[in-house]
């Protein structure tokens, strides 16, 4: 088992609804350590550059939208395939979709506001932590 570690973000949807603690408590209860935190207001700048990936697709503008709308926690997470067990407690993109006790399935209410972001890979794992956190070592534990 690998010790990775993955930026997860609790988009503005779910910040408002005041779930922060709640979705923390399911990361700690999987074994993920938060091991740095940040809660900011993006910029269209940084959101659209976070994003940048999906700068062709029709949702875009207004996924940028949403996700400068209010606060958002962003945290890195370590632990034991941290990158995929953090997408087994998000679920599907849409949460309509989400297996019953996924964090989508319980807090989000349509694919635009889905409540969290994580990494879906090693290597955008690596990218998005230092795009967030550029002080922070992906690499030294
Ligand atoms: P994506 O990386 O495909 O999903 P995930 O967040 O599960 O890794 O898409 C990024 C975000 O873009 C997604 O969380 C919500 C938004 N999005 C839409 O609004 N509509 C869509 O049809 C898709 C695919 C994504």
């Amino acid at each position: 088992m690998a010790i990775e570690r993955t930026l997860s973000i609790i988009k503005p949807d779910a910040v408002a609804k005041n779930v922060i603690g709640q979705i923390y408590s399911r990361f700690e209860g999987a074994g993920l350590k938060i091991v740095a935190a940040r809660m900011t207001q993006l910029s269209r700048a940084e959101a659209e550059g976070f994003y940048a990936v999906h700068a062709a697709r029709p949702f875009f503008k207004d996924l940028v939208d949403f996700m400068v709308s209010g606060p958002v926690m962003i945290t890195v997470l370590e632990g034991e395939n941290a990158i995929a067990a953090h997408r087994d407690l998000m679920g599907a993109t849409d949460p309509k979709k989400a297996e019953k006790g996924t964090i989508r399935a319980d807090f989000a209410d349509s694919i635009d506001a889905n409540a969290v972001h994580g990494s879906d890979a090693a290597e955008t794992a690596a990218v998005e932590i230092a795009y967030y956190f550029p002080a922070l070592n992906v690499y030294s534990r």
